[in-house]
């Protein structure tokens, strides 16, 4: 059986399993409603429903660990891989939705039935906690990458100067670090356990990283060619907080290294992306800008949301908003991975997942997002 295959039979496995303890709940809540069996309760059931959840949609799920693993497959069986496991998840969702819905108005059902109800008194809002926002969006970005045949990468947050700068072409006193207001550690050396790190003090002086861009090196170190890989995480910049920027925010990186690649296959990707995840009535631009990893390098701006384009304050009046950069890997960087880059071309590309959310959700101060304020969390 081929990988692909056997990924697809475990999924097809674990749907089944699935839907199968959610049909159990349903037949038994439907015999309850009918009176049949007296002795199902709804509060009994929906126990069993969270269990049922726990098992099948939670973190620990088959069909989460399943994404995990897209990244084994190679890249032509992944994008359907990756539909498919999409396609199974949101089946499960919607379906968890409608039955949880019945169940609770199987319970108010059994109350009001049961029990005189004090219509005047006054009802307490129970509080349930979810999912952080800029999770929820993490979240959603990497579906969209994965339906795209894309595998999940993670890299460190404490890094050495090597993979933060050197191997990506800023070498010491580059003027380009000037990008980048680093947060360096006191104790900064880090031993030389990594093999494929250099041993000079300043390489591995550490910092927390400023982007996710020295992902695209671990990736590169660690696997060989083709690579279709997106890495989201946290990354740290010495900015003073105001409407637009965080010290800490959480970026997307993308970087994709075959055979013949070229700049149309960038600007096509980031163009699908964007329609998949905003929605057909916002577009990309890329305009040409400088980045030391990539050559040529471009920012990509996307319409603004805001106000569909017509300008307004928030994209000043433009009606364009910047979301990252990209480009085409360079050579030299290539070459600090071991990747011919006569053989191998790719490109890359970076942009906050704040600023997604940001323009998803029209926030006009970014750092609501790092307030922790209920009353701004609980809307999303
Ligand atoms: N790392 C850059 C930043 O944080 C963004 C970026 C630009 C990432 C170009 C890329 C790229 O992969 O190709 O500003």
């Amino acid at each position: 059986m081929s990988q692909e295959q056997e990924f697809l039979s475990r999924l097809a496995s674990a749907h089944s399993q699935a839907l199968e303890g959610l049909q159990s709940i349903a037949v038994q809540l439907e015999a309850g409603a009918s009176g049949d069996d007296e002795s199902i309760n709804a509060s009994k059931l929906t126990q069993e429903f969270n269990v049922w959840k726990e098992r099948y949609v939670g973190k620990k799920a088959p069909v989460a660990s399943l994404k995990k693993e897209l990244g084994l497959l190679d890249p032509a069986s992944r994008r359907h891989a990756g539909a498919e496991l999409n396609r199974v998840r949101d089946e499960l969702l919607d379906r968890a939705q409608e039955l949880g819905e019945r169940l609770v108005s199987a319970r108010l059902g059994t109350l009001q039935s049961s029990s005189r109800i004090d219509m005047t008194e006054l009802a307490l809002d129970s509080f349930r906690g979810h999912i952080h926002l800029i999770t929820q969006t993490r979240d959603e970005l990497e579906d969209v990458f994965i339906g795209m045949g894309y595998s999940i990468q993670e890299g460190p947050e404490v890094e050495t100067d090597w993979y933060n700068f050197e191997a990506l072409n800023i070498p010491p006193d580059h003027p380009a670090r000037g990008m980048f207001d680093t947060f360096y550690l006191k104790e900064s050396v880090r031993g030389t356990q990594d093999g494929d790190r250099p041993s000079s003090s300043s390489s591995n002086k550490l910092l927390l990283r400023t982007h996710t861009s020295p992902v695209q090196i671990h990736t590169m170190s660690e696997y060989k060619p083709p690579i279709y890989m997106v890495a989201p995480g946290k990354v740290y910049r010495r900015d003073t907080p105001d409407a637009r920027h965080i010290p800490i925010f959480n970026q997307i990186e993308g970087l994709v290294v075959d055979k013949n690649i070229t700049f149309a296959d960038l600007a096509g990707t980031i163009e699908s992306f964007t329609t998949k995840y905003f929605g057909q009535d916002i577009h990309s631009r890329l305009r040409p800008a400088f980045f030391p990893f990539t050559e040529p390098s471009a920012e990509f701006e996307i319409t603004c949301a805001i106000c569909s384009g017509s300008g307004c304050r928030t994209c000043s009046g433009t009606g364009w908003i910047e979301l990252g950069g990209c480009g085409m890997v360079d050579p030299n960087v290539f070459e600090h991975v071991g990747i011919d880059p006569e053989v191998w071309s790719g490109f890359a590309f970076g942009f906050g997942i704040d600023r997604c959310a940001q323009m998803r959700h029209s926030l006009v101060d970014m750092r609501v997002l790092l307030a922790n304020d209920v009353r701004f969390l609980e809307q999303f």
